[in-house]
């Protein structure tokens, strides 16, 4: 007989629970399988109705996003081998709330990336476009790694500020908009800083540096903070001390 693995999944349907459960159920263990398959496989043969969100399953559109157990991943990138036998427990990612099952609420954070204005803002947005914006690889390599971000918002899961405080914008915002503020065809630098410089903004996070370790595309949010705190004080002194600089 095949081996098999438990995997404990945490249920919530709105229609028949008030609080989320777990729900056991026996996979095969499969040195190949990802966390995702053994979800897919209960689906397709055990519950039809376990809900959770996925796409890709090559690491790439962010959306399969779960606590495995305790710590935010990526479904499609997580194997069961990983954890050996036993039991893998199943959960939404932390810090949202959770519409059913394993899937999350992801309003709060797309607010929060549209304010950060995550795309080339022109210099004049009512010129048309001439030719394209080309880039040499030098100017590339500056945001490069902060262009790697999928979305998957494992970052805000593991997130103690965001955690106690949902105003703070986040670790993924801040490091879409460190991608967008050092693209040399990029003008939006000042309105991205009026909206991280307050309050929820950048100076909510008191670097405890999860985001960074558990980003599985190495895109380090941790770092673009810091770098904007530095931008911010540059730009503060600059202001105090020569008023008349500041457009
Ligand atoms: S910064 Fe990393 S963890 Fe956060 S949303 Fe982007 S890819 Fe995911
Ligand atoms: S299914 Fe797309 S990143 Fe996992």
């Amino acid at each position: 007989m095949a081996e098999t693995i438990t995997i404990e999944v945490a249920r919530y349907r709105p229609e028949q629970e008030t609080n989320p459960c777990f729900q056991e159920f026996q996979v095969p263990f499969t040195q190949d399988w990802v966390v995702l398959d053994a979800l897919n496989y209960i689906k397709d043969k055990l519950d039809g109705s376990l809900s959770f969100r996925w796409s890709c399953r090559m690491g790439v559109c962010g959306s399969c996003g779960m606590t495995v157990n305790g710590e935010p991943k990526l479904t499609c990138a997580t194997f069961l081998s990983h954890y050996q036998t036993g039991t893998i427990r199943v959960e939404p990612l932390k810090n949202f709330p959770v519409v059913r099952d394993l899937v999350i609420e992801m309003s709060d954070f797309l607010d929060k990336l549209q304010r950060v204005r995550p795309w080339i803002v022109e210099e004049d947005d009512t010129a048309p476009m001439e030719a394209e914006y080309l880039q040499t690889p030098e100017q590339l390599d500056k945001y490069k790694q902060f262009s790697m971000c999928i979305n998957c918002m494992i970052c805000y899961s593991a997130c103690p500020v965001y955690g106690l405080d949902s105003h703070f914008i986040g670790p993924a915002a801040i490091a879409l908009a460190q991608r967008y503020n050092l693209d040399s065809r990029d003008h939006g630098k000042e309105e991205r800083l009026d909206v991280l410089s307050q309050h929820e903004g950048i100076w909510d996070c008191t670097f405890v540096g999860e985001c960074t370790k558990v980003c599985p595309k190495n895109v380090d949010p941790a770092g673009a903070i810091q770098q904007y705190k530095l931008d911010a004080t540059k730009e503060w002194f600059k202001a105090f001390l020569k008023p008349w600089s500041k457009k």
